[in-house]
Parts: C-alpha cells; structure tokens; sequence
C-alpha cells in the first residue's frame, strides 16, 4: 500500500508545544510527517534555520514517523520537488482561521491538487505561540508549559548566551 505523507510546515523560531501537538496528531494519521522548517532567505530568525532544525529532531526524537527538513523558498516549490500532495497546519483560533485559509487558497492554486488540512488546537495548546515564547524566555519566565522537555535547554542558553553580548 501506498505510503502517505503530510508535510508540516512553519517557521518553528523555536519549537513549541503547540507544534508538537499537530506533529504528534499527524503523526497518528499518516506514515510519514515532514516538518519543514521554511525560512526566507532575506528574513533574520531569532535561532538559525541549524539550530531549529536540531532543536526539532531533539523533539521529535520519539516520533519515528517525523522526518525534519529545512527549505528556503516556496512552500508550493517544495511539494511539487517531493510529491507532497498533504499540508497540515495547526488553527488557535479565528485569527489563525482567516491567515491560514488564504495560505492554503495561494498554495492550491501555486501547486494545483495540493490539499490544506487544518487541525484546531488541542486544549492547553491555543494560547502558545513562538512569539510569545521568545518574549517570556528574553524576561527568564519558566518556559516549561511551553516548549517541548527536550529544547528547554537550548533556548535557555540562547538568551543567556545574548545577554552575555548585549544583543537584546
Ligand atoms: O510558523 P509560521 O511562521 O506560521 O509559518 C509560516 C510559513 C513558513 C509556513 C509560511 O510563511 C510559508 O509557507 N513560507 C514559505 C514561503 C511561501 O510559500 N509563501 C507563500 C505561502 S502563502
């Protein structure tokens, strides 16, 4: 039987708990879940496109469907170059309702035949963002309801490592 795939893609600047909630609940509907870290070029991340790649293989080491690649351009080039015919992207609510639904309409018609499915936050996940997650770790927050076990860590020595060079 054919394999079936899903690509997951995002900026993951860094990786949350959010996230992982889609990763694992795709995982358990298909055999295989590209998490795509997508980046632009021009576009400075708070971590590097390495170290928010490593920081997703770290979590998703126990997920062995989940396969985490970085690319640098559009999202409908990269289905075409593997054959993704599934995106799956996470909804927190109707802000993301609206943003998300022009996003699948501008990748169908890029890349014709490829389908969006969107899957509402589980409980616990809808107010998590990595935005808001780099705002409470520049201020020493605990992060821990946020981000996965496995990167608390890195992000941890990100900031210290920043306020060391006084670049925040
Ligand atoms: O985690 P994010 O920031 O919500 O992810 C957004 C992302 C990376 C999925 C989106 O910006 C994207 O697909 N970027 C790649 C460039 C592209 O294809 N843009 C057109 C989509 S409308």
């Amino acid at each position: 039987m054919k394999e079936s795939v899903c690509l997951f893609p995002g900026s993951f600047d860094p990786v949350t708990n959010g996230h992982m909630d889609v990763i694992r609940r795709a995982a358990k509907i298909f055999d295989r879940v590209i998490v795509g870290v997508l980046h632009n070029p021009d576009k400075q991340g708070l971590f590097s496109v390495e170290q928010r790649v490593a920081m997703l293989k770290k979590a998703c080491a126990d997920i062995p469907q989940a396969e985490v690649i970085a690319y640098g351009g559009l999202l409908a080039d990269l289905t075409r170059e593997k054959n993704i015919r599934v995106v799956i992207r996470g909804v927190r609510g109707t802000g993301d309702l609206e943003s998300e639904t022009a996003m699948a309409r501008i990748n169908g018609q890029l890349d014709p035949g490829l389908e969006t499915l969107l899957l509402p936050a589980s409980p616990g996940c809808g107010e998590i963002s990595a935005s808001m997650v780099r705002q409470l770790a520049q201020f020493g927050a605990d992060l821990k309801p946020y981000v996965p076990r496995a990167v608390l860590r890195d992000i941890r020595k990100m900031y210290a490592a920043n306020r060391k060079t006084g670049e925040e």
